[in-house]
């Protein structure tokens, strides 16, 4: 007979230290959630967004996901995005993750989850930047990253631990004090002779990179020009709505979900709005992933990940494993009760 499971809370810290120092599990973790995606193995249904009519800056995005194989469970993450928190000295992301039993269906833990969240977008990346670049024959020197909040320094974090040796790094963001931070956490992390550049033009940062981090909170096109991307960088475009239509469709473009990367006017979407079609792009990560599709070095590639609820899962199901195999489960007594159909 299927058991109730115990019902365990999972704080910030505890995931901090389940994550810190396995960079290069994270991304074996979310590679395995890409494969699994590929094959068949996964549910992942569209996201879901809650906007505020008197606050459009605003919205909390629901994304339910299941996964089979090794991962084996349902789940959800609900996060919220609040800009203004930043100028208040908050984050601007929070969230939660739920897993659910794949047997019984049982919610079995809530792990705090804008950690997790940040180290699979940052994970998945990187990921994508070490296959793009070996099946390009060339690995980047000089990175640049446009929008350097928390998103930017996971991303920094997971870049080196996937052996990426940066010459020189470019910073650029529309505010100063944030392009300042980031600037100090690069002199304390990235190591000596690294050349560290603040850029007042994203023009300047991305003709001066052959590794260009889009990680802005920009809400449509602010980067239109095709002529900036002549020397064929690689782009991770993790923040989606940054490039105009036009340098979309020069480019060659991979995607992690073809039919999610297509909606919420991502820069994809607004290509194929402008296109009439989507032929523009070439596939999806898993298809580099396996071979059957090979980025090209004579033109600039561009990878737009939506954000899959599956790579949630996949870490987040990580995260636990590590915590309950250290015995440091936090289980809540009682949180199901009336267990008894007739008491
Ligand atoms: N694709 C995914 O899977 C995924 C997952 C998580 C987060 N994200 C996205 O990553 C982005 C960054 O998240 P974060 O938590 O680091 O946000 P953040 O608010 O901490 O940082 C964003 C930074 O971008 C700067 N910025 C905003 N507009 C800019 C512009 N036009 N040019 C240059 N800089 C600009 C801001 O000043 C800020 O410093 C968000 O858009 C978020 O939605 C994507």
């Amino acid at each position: 007979m299927n058991q109730v499971p115990p019902f365990a809370v999972v704080s910030g810290a505890q995931v901090h230290q389940a994550l810190d120092g396995h960079e290069t599990e994270v991304v074996a973790a979310v590679e395995t959630a890409y494969r699994l995606h590929g094959e068949g193995q996964t549910v992942n249904p569209d996201s879901y967004f809650l906007r505020f009519p008197n606050r459009p800056s605003s919205r909390i995005i629901a994304l339910p996901a299941s996964v089979k194989g090794e991962v084996g469970v349902h789940g959800i993450k609900w996060i919220s995005s609040f800009p203004e928190n930043v100028a208040a000295g908050i984050p601007r992301a929070s969230a939660v993750q739920i897993l659910n039993d794949a047997e019984t269906g049982y919610p079995f833990a809530c792990l705090e989850s804008s950690i997790i969240s940040a180290a699979r977008t940052a994970a998945s990346a990187a990921l994508a930047a070490d296959r793009i670049s070996a099946a390009r024959g060339s690995r980047p020197t000089r990175v640049g990253f446009i929008g350097v909040g928390l998103i930017a320094r996971h991303l920094h974090t997971y870049l080196a631990a996937a052996g990426f040796a940066f010459d020189a790094i470019g910073v650029h963001d529309l505010s100063a004090e944030h392009a300042q931070g980031f600037t100090g956490y690069l002199r304390r992390s990235a190591g000596d002779g690294v050349e560290i550049t603040v850029h007042d033009k994203a023009e300047d940062l991305i003709r001066s990179s052959d590794l260009v981090v889009f990680a802005t909170v920009a809400g449509e096109p602010h980067v239109t020009d095709p002529q900036w991307f002549t020397h064929h960088p690689l782009v991770l475009h993790v923040s989606l709505r940054d490039l105009s239509p036009e340098i979309v469709l020069e480019s060659w473009n991979a995607v992690d979900d073809i039919e999610h990367c297509m909606k919420a006017n991502t820069s994809p979407h607004l290509a194929e709005q402008r296109a009439g079609h989507r032929d523009f792009v070439a596939g999806t990560l898993y298809d580099v992933l396996t071979g059957s599709i090979t980025p090209p070095s004579d033109r600039p590639v561009i990878f737009s990940p939506f954000g899959l609820g599956v790579l949630d899962l996949a870490v987040a199901k990580y995260v636990y494993d590590r915590v309950e195999g250290a015995g440091e489960l936090h289980t809540v007594p009682g949180f199901f009760h009336e267990l008894k159909r007739y008491g």
